[in-house]
């Protein structure tokens, strides 16, 4: 078989049903192997065990600029529109990543997410409220995607009245688009978006509030801290992971959950155990399933692999999450293991900075729902369960469950 050709598939239905499946195979057959990605022409490297994962995230030698990584002659020139989107610290490295990174992390402490919980058990409250004598519901739609979205656009300072847009747009930024019909409808999503914030800024340079928004934009004027594009791209990372991550692991921990009815039990049974068993649903059936792609800086010889410099990198950070030789038993569900050192939240430098957020959004959302949708399960065979098409993340397009009517 010639290595370029696609010998694991990576993106279909059938393989997200049996992702880990896919991954042990890899793990032991081809654990850094290159193959033709997603656009059928670009070879990229999949690494799947967790000591290569660990330790490239650490490694300088593989940067997020795909720029950086090449040759000033072979630098493809960004578009407008994508000088706009992915001008963000997830896309830069060394000191423009750090800047970056700093002006946001205030917002994100654990001390300043502690001072949320009270509002996100609320959301949580309204949300069962609203639903809980329907007996049934679509856990996405009807709760596990309201609750983060609400928590980020509050704290963003999005008015209410605007949040449905989001929605969309956050869709229209992440979603690949495989015709060119589709990407000139997330072109004119994505344009409706900037003018949106464009007008948003434009109220709040005037009227400053309590919320990011104020923050950025005062960072912004400040002096050379933060450039337009800086400013747009980090809004558009924050909603994009505020809207696309903590509600699959929601979703996941309870499709989980109702597959290990014996974990099901314990966790109603014993609501203190829920941060530790968040951080095993993060290693179990995390959300996001890949890190974005590292390019190497020069040619690297890793473990006889010839890496040459500017090739594109896809580590699978879910299969690193069910190795065999990190984990003791990693298809089991354990809520309770110790010591559990995955990589749900990636690792280096681009550790997750939303992690606490997303801990407590979970926390939270999965002790509300055990606690009052009694006997939650299933309303559908998990056979008919979807996975959207977002390669990358896991997750479902709809849960159908039911409870009890009390
Ligand atoms: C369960 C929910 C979440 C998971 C599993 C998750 C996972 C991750 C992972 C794996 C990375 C590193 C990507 C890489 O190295 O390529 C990352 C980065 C990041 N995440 Fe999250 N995330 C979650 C929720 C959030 C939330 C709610 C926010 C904030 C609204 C957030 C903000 C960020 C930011 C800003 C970065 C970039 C950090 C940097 O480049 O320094 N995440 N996340």
């Amino acid at each position: 078989m010639n290595q370029i050709e696609r010998k694991y598939d990576l993106y279909s239905q059938n393989f997200n049903r049996n992702a880990y499946a896919t991954f042990a195979e890899m793990r032991a057959q081809d654990p850094i192997y290159r193959q033709i990605g997603l656009d059928g022409v670009t070879p990229i490297w999949f690494f799947t065990r967790y000591e290569d994962i660990d330790a490239i995230l650490r490694d300088k030698r593989f940067l997020r600029d795909e720029a950086l990584s090449k040759n000033p002659e072979d630098r493809y020139q960004p578009s407008p529109l994508d000088e706009l989107i992915n001008n963000h610290m997830l896309y830069k490295d060394g000191e423009d990543h750090r800047r970056l990174r700093s002006l946001v992390s205030q917002a994100f402490t654990p001390k300043r997410i502690a001072d949320l919980r009270p509002r996100v058990q609320a959301i949580a409250n309204e949300l069962i409220a609203a639903l809980k004598a329907k007996g049934q519901m679509d856990l996405v739609a009807e709760f596990s995607f309201p609750l983060p979205t609400i928590v980020i656009l509050e704290m963003l300072g999005i008015p209410a009245e605007d949040r449905d847009k989001f929605k969309v747009w956050s869709n229209a930024l992440l979603a690949p688009q495989m015709t060119h019909e589709s990407a000139q409808e997330a072109l004119k999503l994505l344009t409706d978006f900037t003018n949106y914030l464009r007008s948003l800024f434009a109220k709040r340079r005037q009227e400053p509030k309590d919320d990011l928004i104020t923050a950025l934009l005062q960072a912004e004027e400040a002096g050379d801290k933060l450039s337009e594009n800086e400013l747009f791209s980090t809004m558009v990372l924050l909603i994009v992971a505020g809207h696309e991550t903590t509600v699959n692991l929601i979703t996941n921990a309870i499709l989980a959950l109702s597959r290990n009815p014996a974990q099901y039990t314990q966790l109603k049974a014993n609501p203190d155990l829920m941060p530790q068993a968040v951080e095993e649903f993060l290693r179990f059936d995390g959300s996001v399933e890949r890190a974005l792609n590292r390019f190497a800086a020069e040619d690297i010889n890793y473990k006889g692999h010839q890496i040459k410099r500017g090739d594109p990198i896809i580590l699978i950070l879910a299969s690193a999450n069910h190795d065999e030789s990190k984990f003791i038993q990693p298809e089991t569900l354990e809520l309770e293991r110790q010591p559990n050192p995955h990589l749900g939240f990636g690792k280096g430098m681009h550790y997750c900075l939303g992690a606490p957020l997303a801990r407590l959004e979970t926390e939270i959302a999965l002790n509300t729902l055990l606690a009052q949708l009694p006997d939650l399960r299933l309303a559908i065979p998990e056979t008919d369960l979807r996975w959207r098409f977002l390669p990358g993340f896991r997750g479902l397009e709809a849960l159908p469950v039911t409870w009890l009517i009390q």
